[in-house]
């Protein structure tokens, strides 16, 4: 048993419509808020929807606080209007939009300056996998953000992500996910044993109402960072509903 609240994440990437934001809205109004936290993340221009109801996050965020950074959002306008949490780091902005392991770190400090949580993002591709390396792989991209935080904070969030399960219906196994959630919850363990205990670390990659319930069961899988899935709002609730205990 833990005492960790359950997180879902919604991450809609570039999907949705004010449609689908004021049916997510109604569906989740049926969850009980004491067991499990849902988080919307639509993309940007939906964040200042007054959805007063329901907990939001961006899908990323601005590494400067301010200036001339065309098309950029920072993390006080993400305050403004609303949301509480950012997620950074996801693989499609590591890989399509060159982030890395440098930015991933100064965007997860952005987050924080903010007031914001960050919903961090780590994942091995398949080749990393398949040469037996993606422990070590973990780690090394773990580190690399968590050693840039000037103190270990209470308010962050860890995703583990594998590349290779994004989108592809092709999940890890309970058994998988739960030895790299094992690895990420040490790593953080070296740096600060209480808070290993208390952050929630995350399951993404093809998680669906038919698997949710089995992955979310698992010891140190504390909920799910839903993609595909969570554009469906009947299925994102029920996902939801299978972190519950
Ligand atoms: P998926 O995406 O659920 O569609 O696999 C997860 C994610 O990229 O966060």
């Amino acid at each position: 048993m833990t005492s960790r609240l359950p997180l879902v994440v919604a991450n809609w990437k570039l999907n949705g419509s004010y449609e689908l934001l004021s049916e997510s809205v109604d569906g989740l109004q049926q969850l009980d808020s004491t067991k499990v936290e849902p988080i919307l993340c639509p993309p940007y221009v939906y964040l200042g929807t007054n959805t007063q109801e329901v907990i939001k996050g961006a899908q990323s965020i601005a590494a400067q606080d301010a200036g001339a950074y065309t098309g950029e959002i920072s993390g006080k306008m993400l305050r403004e209007v609303g949301c509480r949490y950012v997620i950074v780091g996801h693989s499609e902005r590591r890989t399509m939009f060159n982030e890395s392991d440098e930015i991933v770190a100064e965007k997860v400090l952005a987050t924080l300056n903010a007031g914001l949580i960050p919903i961090i993002c780590f994942g091995e591709p398949e080749s990393e996998r398949l040469i037996g390396n993606a422990e070590v792989y973990i780690d090394k991209q773990v580190r690399a953000v968590m050693d840039k935080l000037p103190s270990l904070s209470d308010s962050i969030v860890l995703a583990y992500e594998p590349l290779w399960a994004i989108g592809t219906g092709k999940t890890a196994t309970v058994e998988q996910a739960e030895q790299m959630h094992q690895v990420i919850r040490n790593i953080l363990a070296s740096y600060n044993q209480e808070l290993a205990g208390t952050t929630r670390i995350i399951y993404g990659g093809s998680v669906n109402p038919a698997n949710s319930e089995r992955i979310f069961a698992s010891e140190n899988i504390d909920g799910g960072l839903i993609g595909g899935a969570s554009l469906d709002v009947d299925s994102f609730v029920a996902i939801c509903k299978s972190a519950i205990s």
